[in-house]
């Protein structure tokens, strides 16, 4: 079967390459997956990339052995193990699993939910980091309640479209962040307000009737910790979610120290956090999609052959919603 590997760490477009590779058998408690679409994250140019540099020196990583990127999956069981029990052959699902970038490959029920029939393989591939992402975040860090207000910065990539519809479903009243040409699809998706970042610095605005924010979801880290709590009403949260624009590690950690020697002295709380597979959250999420309360934006789509091109094209950072490979 063909899939997308890599052996040496550098720029996806360079070190990625679709090729032949033993198609896998799943062991008693996995499935085996016919994959029919997956998406990418960051986290693929990440690890292709192999981070920066002082960190693979830090933690002695060398060369990597073979390794297949993609972890965001939809497609149909083939076969299941012996004591798989919430599957059987032939349903649709999706969810989290390495190597997703392949035409087939196994995994743990515990990974997966049944995609709901009115949703394509590419929107099903759409949602597993991202959205999970979103409502962890502003559900278990941010803990969002009805009528609250709440600003994403980075509202048009693939976290923050479903962060503002999420927040939305809670009910609360959303401030997007994005450039000129995302203003429109972020208002459809349902933001109530949208600050244009090429027009206005969102730091320099005063937030909805002069209230702060309750809740700040940041997934671009492009204003200092200071300007972000001005905005914030005395009990918000700063939900530091990633880093976008190059800002590399020593940013992040400066953030990280800043945050904890903030978190003794004032009463706003500045928060990262890093989203966990969990099947009830993604079985929830399946929910919201069925209903419609939540549904997926995708940029572009493209074939396995071209995986290397899609994670290039989302490392530039400018994606509107996901970016998914399709295998139909
Ligand atoms: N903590 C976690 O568990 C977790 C999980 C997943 C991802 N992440 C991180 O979260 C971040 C976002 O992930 P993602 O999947 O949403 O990435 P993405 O899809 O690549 O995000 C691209 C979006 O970022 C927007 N953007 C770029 N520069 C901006 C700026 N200066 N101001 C506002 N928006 C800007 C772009 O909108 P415009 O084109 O309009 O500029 C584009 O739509 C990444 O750093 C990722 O590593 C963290």
């Amino acid at each position: 079967m063909k899939a997308a590997v890599y052996t040496q760490y550098g720029p996806p477009d360079v070190v990625v390459q679709i090729t032949d590779v033993e198609k896998p058998v799943p062991k008693d408690d996995e499935l085996l997956i016919k994959v029919r679409a997956a998406s990418v994250n960051p986290l693929d140019s990440h690890l292709t990339k192999g981070g920066p540099y002082i960190v693979r020196l830090l933690l002695r990583l060398g060369k990597p052995k073979i390794k297949r990127p993609g972890v965001d999956v939809a497609g149909q069981v083939e076969a299941v193990g012996k004591n798989v029990t919430q599957f059987k052959p032939g349903e649709a699902v999706f969810g989290l699993c390495k190597g997703a970038f392949a035409e087939y490959l196994c995994a743990p029920e515990s990974a997966l939910v049944v995609k709901p029939e009115n949703i394509t393989f590419e929107q099903a591939a759409s949602v597993p980091v991202a959205a999970l992402t979103a409502l962890q975040g502003l559900r278990d860090k941010g803990h969002i309640q009805a009528g609250q207000k709440v600003l994403i910065n980075g509202a048009a990539g693939g976290v923050g479209t479903f962060a503002v519809q999420i927040a939305k479903s809670f009910g609360a009243h959303v401030t997007a962040v994005c450039s000129t040409r995302n203003v429109d699809m972020v208002r459809s998706i349902g933001a109530d307000h949208v600050i244009d970042y090429t027009q206005q610095d969102f730091t320099k605005t005063n937030p909805t009737n002069g209230e702060g924010y309750d809740i700040i979801f940041d997934n671009v880290s492009n204003h200092s910790l200071s300007k972000c709590r001005r905005l914030l009403n005395p009990k918000g949260i700063n939900l530091m979610v990633g880093v976008l624009g190059g800002r590399g590690i020593i940013s992040l950690l400066t953030r990280l120290v800043t945050a904890l020697i903030w978190s003794r002295f004032i009463s706003q709380k500045f928060v990262f956090f890093v989203a966990k597979l969990n099947k009830q959250d993604l079985t929830l999420l399946s929910e919201l999609m069925a209903t419609g309360k939540v549904t997926s934006v995708i940029d572009r789509c493209y074939r396995l052959n071209q995986v290397p091109e899609a994670i290039r094209y989302l490392s530039e950072q400018h994606a509107r919603g996901k970016v998914v490979i399709t295998l139909q």
